[in-house]
């Protein structure tokens, strides 16, 4: 498979939007009840990844053959912000490629990634790349809350 990774552009932004929402119903759904994932994808929005953007998140896209958004990377200083591949493209890589590039960008600027909060869904794929379980914690959206385990990476 071909895939490219290139910096975040404002016309990616829909399709990211749609790649992450989709990760969230189709994937995620299986570790967390109904009500959360409805609190979860509630009042987001595909500007919003440009904002967060021209606020200092660095953002990689993974793109398909077609030129089209199949996944993104977002990390911030030491610490990784999402990362989120479309479900039609699990477990073929593209995750662990945007992961390893993010982490040579820190790296190389200086702020080498050692944290993240991993959705229930992702902690083994993490620790198959050497982040280790601190403890567990939990952000409130729309009124509930969603669990995630904080990750660090000596
Ligand atoms: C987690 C995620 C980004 C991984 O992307 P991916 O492209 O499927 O991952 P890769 O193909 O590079 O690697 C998959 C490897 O991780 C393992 N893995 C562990 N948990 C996994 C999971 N929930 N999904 C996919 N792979 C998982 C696989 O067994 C595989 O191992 P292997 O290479 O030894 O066979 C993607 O599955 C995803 O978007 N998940 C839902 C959203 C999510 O929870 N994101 C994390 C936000 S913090």
């Amino acid at each position: 498979m071909s895939i490219t990774l290139r910096p975040l552009r404002p016309e990616d932004a829909q399709e990211i939007f749609n790649l992450h929402t989709r990760a969230i119903l189709e994937v995620c759904a299986a570790h967390y009840s109904p009500d959360v994932i409805t609190a979860w994808v509630s009042g987001r929005t595909p500007e919003g990844y440009l904002r967060n953007q021209s606020r200092g998140e660095n953002f990689h896209v993974a793109a398909n053959a077609s030129g089209t958004p199949i996944g993104f990377c977002g990390w911030h200083g030491n610490e990784l912000c999402g990362l989120y591949v479309n479900p039609d493209y699990h477990g073929q890589g593209v995750g662990s490629l945007l992961l390893k590039t993010a982490e040579s960008a820190a790296a190389a600027a200086g702020t080498p990634l050692t944290q993240l909060e991993s959705t229930l869904t992702a902690q083994s794929f993490y620790e198959k790349h050497g982040y280790e379980t601190i403890s567990r914690g939990s952000r409130l959206r729309s009124g509930l809350e969603i669990p995630h385990i904080n990750m660090r990476k000596r």
